[in-house]
């Protein structure tokens, strides 16, 4: 699969809702009720980071989950890509873009959302065909000001940012011509899955899709 059908297919991922939750789970037992929580909200794109022991693991149960679309994050290396793609993953994101990974994702046939946070390097993955890139660490290389301003010069690439995004930063992105939506953990808060209370979850997966309507 090529960057470019990649791309494509990120596309059609990054517009199924305003948020990408990205999610560390390290409790197996909450994979299948946070996805159906995140689902019943509205939030059917879910990126699973692989910085936990159990995250490929929960890769495949959460693909099991009716609506959802399960997607591996924190993508390093070929191996993490191979083993995402066996895992069940419908879609990858990295953090950065380095040519194994990008070579992987293509060998793997893994749509990939590269991630990128300057000019050069935005530029670097368009030259290859990646209209659709993850711009990371958002808030902390410039927020919505960089990619409005972005977005003059090279209006052909359209973003996911995350990083230290909330429900009240969201919109500052959402409202811009070259975001697709964004990322962010905060619709699945740590003490909210310890203790099992899946239904604010859905409250505030439910929140987050409303910042589109
Ligand atoms: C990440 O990879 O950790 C994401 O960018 C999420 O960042 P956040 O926890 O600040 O939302």
């Amino acid at each position: 699969m090529t960057p470019t059908e990649q791309s494509a297919r990120a596309l059609e991922v990054c517009r199924l809702a305003p948020v990408v939750p990205v999610l560390v789970i390290d409790d197996i037992a909450h994979a299948r009720p946070l996805a159906e929580a995140l689902v019943a909200g509205g939030l059917p794109a879910l990126e699973v980071t692989l910085r936990t022991p159990c995250a490929l693991d929960a890769i495949r149960i959460m693909a099991e989950v009716p609506g959802g679309h399960v997607g591996a994050g924190t993508l390093l290396t070929r191996a993490d890509v191979k083993a995402a793609k066996e895992a069940g993953a419908t879609f990858g994101v990295s953090p950065g873009s380095t040519p194994a990974l990008i070579d992987a994702a293509c060998e793997f046939d893994l749509p990939l959302l590269p991630g990128a946070v300057t000019a050069s390097e935005i530029m670097a993955l368009l030259e290859l065909g990646f209209t659709v890139q993850k711009f990371f660490p958002a808030e902390q290389s410039g927020g919505a000001a960089f990619l409005k301003s972005i977005g003059s010069p090279l209006p052909q690439v359209s973003f996911c940012p995350t990083g230290g995004i909330g429900l009240k930063t969201a919109p500052d992105y959402l409202g811009l011509k070259n975001i697709l939506c964004v990322g962010g953990s905060w619709v699945a808060p740590k003490d909210a899955m310890v203790a099992g209370d899946w239904a604010k979850i859905t409250t505030l997966a439910a929140e987050a899709k409303a910042l589109r309507s």
